[in-house]
């Protein structure tokens, strides 16, 4: 395994490898769990090299103190890696030599779906997160790059990047991996205090709940319903929960056929901010 701190680097290293070879990247923020490691064996499997990147990205946090907190574990991510026993490379590198100079985002028109949910509460997210995959996946130039549906917005930006930018690699979706009582795993989740960590189960209960009713409940009625449960909770505020389209990723009102729908959460503990997602149908 290889770490490479600079994009010099790790280009004259990507240099050797022939360009018939399939190339699967990884972006994180690290502080790894078996989330990222689901993508990166999913990676593993399909490609001839795999290159995980390890990179807090300024630009995304819309929360000083947000950026501040977020667990930086670069050790210990190297190390959950070499226990895959797989030849995988560690792109880790300094917020200036990515960006190539000042450390800002650009804009970009993602059209409707940056509107909704995560774009609407975490302005400029987005734009945020759009200049930093795009400026991994002009440095990887990879074949294939995973991203996980438990940022399911994301992913659906991600696919948007690509065919704005013309960028010729593959976005695959991975699903989500979830603790035993359901929780999504996330690096924030190591922030939560063991209380919060179990009042924050009532997330995933409820996209479950959701899921349940999905067929025989108005999407009106289910809204409700979840929204009630949040206010009986003293230890998490929801933050939204919405009934979406997946193409579009607009409030649905009413159900149509042959769409397909999924319920989104953001609520806090305390201050630390978790998100979900979940397919209803
Ligand atoms: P990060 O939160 O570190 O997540 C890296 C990738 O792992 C994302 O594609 C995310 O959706 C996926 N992931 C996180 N938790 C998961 C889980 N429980 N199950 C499945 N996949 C999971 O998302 C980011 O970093 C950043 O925004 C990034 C894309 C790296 C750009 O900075």
């Amino acid at each position: 395994m290889k770490i490479f701190y600079t994009k010099a680097a790790l280009s004259k290293n990507l240099k050797t490898i022939k360009p018939s070879k399939k190339i699967g990247l990884v972006p994180t923020m690290g502080a790894l769990h078996k989330g990222h490691l689901s993508l990166i064996e999913q990676s593993i499997v399909d490609n001839d090299h795999t290159i995980v990147s390890v990179f807090v990205n300024p630009t995304q946090f819309d929360n000083v103190s947000d950026l501040k907190k977020y667990p930086r574990t670069l050790e210990e991510d190297v190390n959950l890696i070499k226990s895959l026993n797989s030849k995988v490379f560690i792109f880790a590198p300094e917020a200036e030599d990515l960006y190539g100079g000042d450390v800002v985002s650009r804009k970009f028109n993602f059209g409707a779906i940056a509107n909704e949910m995560e774009g609407k509460h975490r302005k400029g997210h987005f734009d945020g997160v759009g200049t930093v995959v795009s400026l991994l996946l002009k440095a990887v130039k990879p074949t294939h790059a995973y991203f996980g549906e438990k940022d399911f917005q994301q992913l659906q930006i991600v696919r948007k990047l690509v065919e704005i930018e013309q960028i010729d690699t593959t976005i695959k979706g991975c699903p989500i991996v979830r603790e035993q009582n359901g929780i999504a795993l996330s690096s924030r989740n190591k922030r939560l205090t063991q209380e919060q960590f179990e009042a924050a189960t009532l997330i995933s209960q409820s996209l479950k709940e959701a899921k349940k009713l999905f067929k025989t409940t108005s999407i009106n009625k289910i809204t409700n319903h979840i929204k009630a449960k949040f206010n009986a909770s003293s230890h998490l505020e929801l933050e939204y929960f919405e009934i979406a389209n997946v193409k579009t990723l607009k409030t649905a009102s009413r159900k149509r056929k042959g769409n397909e729908y999924r319920g989104f959460i953001a609520a806090f503990a305390g201050e630390v901010r978790l998100i979900d997602n979940m397919a209803l149908n």
